[in-house]
C-alpha cells in the first residue's frame, strides 16, 4: 500500500517560555492510501493540536511531517498552503464557515481557490451537499442551519476538492445518531469511491465499525 502520509517524533510545546504544554509529545504516525484512521482520547489530550500540526495549521515545535514526497521542513509557505488547498480537507472542530455565504458557496470556496471553472465548482458543491442530505439547504446562510448542518456543509467543504486525505476533527459532534450514521457512510463511500485516507478525531463510537486502525491518546501520547 501507499504511504501517504508520515509524521516522526512530533512534538508540540505552548508557551514554552513561561508555564510550559506538552500538547504533542513524540508522536510518530503513518497513513497509507485508502485507510481509515480513528483517534480517540479524553478531552484536553492533544487531539486537535495533533491534527492542526499534522494539515500544517500550527507550527510544531519539533519532529518532522512528509506529505507524500514533501516534507514540510523544505516547503515554503506557500507551497504548504498550495498542498494543503490541493491534496488535503479539514474539519476544523468549530466548522468555520463564513457567514456571508451561502451553504453552496461555502463548499465551493476550495473549488475557486484552485481555479476551477465556476459553473463546474457549483455543481460539484451542489452534488456533494446533496450526498450530505443538504440538498434542500444549499442557498441557506449558516445563521440559519442547526449545528448539525453547519458541520455537514464543513464536511462537504473539506471533500469537494477529492483531496487525498482528510482530517476531521470530531465531524459528528453536533449530529443526532441518525444523521452522524449517515455522514459516516457518506465518508466511507467517499474513500472507497476516491481512495483517499481518514484521520478522524471522535468520541462517536459509530466509527470504531468503519475504521482500519484506531489509536488513542493520552496526555500528548499516542499509545
Ligand atoms: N493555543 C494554545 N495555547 C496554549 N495551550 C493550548 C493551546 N491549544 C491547546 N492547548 C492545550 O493543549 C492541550 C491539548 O489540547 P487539545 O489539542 O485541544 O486537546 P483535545 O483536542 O484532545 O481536547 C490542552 O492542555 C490545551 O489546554
Ligand atoms: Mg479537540
Amino acid at each position: 500500500m501507499n504511504k501517504v502520509f508520515a509524521a516522526e517524533q512530533l512534538s508540540k510545546t505552548f508557551d514554552p517560555d513561561t508555564s510550559p504544554i506538552h500538547a504533542v509529545k513524540d508522536v510518530s504516525l503513518e497513513i497509507f492510501e485508502n485507510e481509515i484512521i480513528v483517534l480517540t482520547g479524553r478531552s484536553g489530550s492533544g487531539k486537535s493540536t495533533l491534527l492542526h500540526l499534522l494539515a500544517g495549521l500550527e507550527k510544531k515545535t519539533s519532529g518532522s511531517i512528509f506529505f507524500k514526497e514533501n516534507d514540510y521542513d523544505k516547503l515554503k509557505p506557500n507551497e504548504l498552503t498550495c498542498l494543503r488547498r490541493t491534496e488535503m480537507g479539514f474539519v476544523y472542530q468549530f466548522h468555520y464557515l463564513l457567514n456571508e455565504l451561502s451553504a453552496q458557496e461555502n463548499v465551493s470556496l476550495p473549488l475557486k481557490l484552485n481555479n476551477v471553472n465556476h459553473d463546474r465548482a457549483i455543481l460539484a458543491s451542489i452534488e456533494i451537499l446533496d450526498s450530505l442530505g443538504l440538498g434542500h439547504r444549499i442557498d441557506h446562510k449558516p445563521s440559519e442551519l442547526s449545528g448539525g448542518e453547519k458541520q455537514r456543509v464543513a464536511i462537504a467543504r473539506s471533500l469537494v476538492h477529492s483531496p487525498s486525505l482528510v482530517i476531521l476533527d470530531e465531524p459528528t459532534g453536533d449530529l443526532d445518531t441518525q444523521t452522524s450514521l449517515e455522514v459516516i457512510n457518506s465518508l466511507k463511500k467517499f474513500v472507497s469511491d476516491k481512495k483517499s485516507s481518514l484521520l478522524i478525531a471522535t468520541h462517536d463510537d459509530n466509527f470504531q465499525k468503519i475504521a482500519d486502525r484506531k489509536l488513542m491518546m493520552d496526555s500528548g501520547i499516542i499509545e
